[in-house]
């Protein structure tokens, strides 16, 4: 408790899932939290409960994030902890996709369990649109940027402050059918540690989470395929957007005041190198 008593958050994507769970550790550890969200509705109902406030905009829209620090900044006078959670899984507007993709991992997966091999095709990067790829890599890796930079702005002057960006097991494993999505967290990773090394001096730090599979509205298009990923996993589950929550306090927190420029990885030993 109090590890994050009198600093300022900005969580991205906090209206729901891994980052809401954030914010809450963080309210509870002290921190005063301000939830980015585009859906306004959920971020105003996430931040009345748990005693933050909202502020909408497109983190893919750098106009709209440059207003949003500003608005930090006049209200709170500085910032302490950003972290770059917003993102999508590119299955969210395209129901036939999603569906294929089950359809033909489950196929593929029934062949293993025959004993191989493996006949079925995933073709998914082939059937990939220019739209889908940009607006993936746009949320994840291009918001990312927008964040960064515009709290730097505030950062700097202040010499301190703990940036966490949301990657994930994808970012270095990859997975099929998930090309676009896993160049953006890999993109994530690389931007990370470069940043880390250029803020050290002035005694901001840069980490990334890179959770594996965790029981949120992002991953609900597996479907059936969950059970099978849970088996996979060593510690026997699918994560709790809780088990990220609290790898962000670790980082965000004084604790963790020599690491920067790492990656965290919450996911049961299902990817055991980042
Ligand atoms: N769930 C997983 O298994 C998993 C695994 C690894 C990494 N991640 C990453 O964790 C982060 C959070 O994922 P989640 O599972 O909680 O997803 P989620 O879908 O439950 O929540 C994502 C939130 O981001 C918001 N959002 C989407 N686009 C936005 C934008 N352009 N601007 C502002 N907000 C936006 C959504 O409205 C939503 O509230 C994502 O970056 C995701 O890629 C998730």
């Amino acid at each position: 408790m109090n590890r994050l008593n009198g600093k300022v958050a900005l969580i991205t994507g906090a209206a729901r899932g891994i980052g809401l769970a954030i914010a809450r550790r963080f309210r509870e550890e002290g921190a005063e939290v301000v939830l980015n969200d585009l859906d306004a509705k959920a971020a105003e109902k996430a931040a009345a409960e748990i005693g933050g406030h909202a502020l909408i905009a497109d983190v893919s829209d750098s106009a709209a994030v440059a207003q949003m620090f500003e608005q930090v900044a006049t209200k709170h006078g500085r910032l302490d902890i950003l972290v770059n959670n917003a993102g999508i899984n590119g299955f969210d507007h395209r129901p036939a996709y999603a569906e294929l993709f089950r359809k033909r991992l489950s196929a593929q997966a029934m062949e293993l369990v025959m004993g191989g091999p493996v006949r079925t095709h995933l073709d998914l990067t082939v059937q990939e649109t220019d739209e889908d790829w940009q607006r993936i890599l746009a949320v994840h890796l291009n918001g990312t940027f927008f964040c960064c930079r515009a709290a730097l702005k505030i950062m700097n002057s202040r010499l301190s402050g703990s940036i966490i960006n949301m990657s994930s097991i994808m970012g270095t494993s990859g997975a099929p059918g998930t090309a676009a999505y896993a160049a953006a967290k890999g993109g994530i990773l690389g931007f990370t540690r470069s940043l880390a090394r250029e803020v050290a001096s002035r005694g901001i730090r840069v980490n990334a989470i890179a959770p594996g599979w965790i029981e949120t509205d992002l991953t609900a298009f597996l479907g059936k395929i969950k059970s099978l990923v849970a088996a996979q996993t060593p510690l026997g589950r699918i994560g709790k957007p809780d088990d990220v929550a609290w790898a962000a306090v670790y980082l965000a927190a004084d604790e963790s005041k020599f690491l920067t420029g790492q990656v965290l990885s919450p996911n049961g030993g299902w990817h055991m190198s980042q």
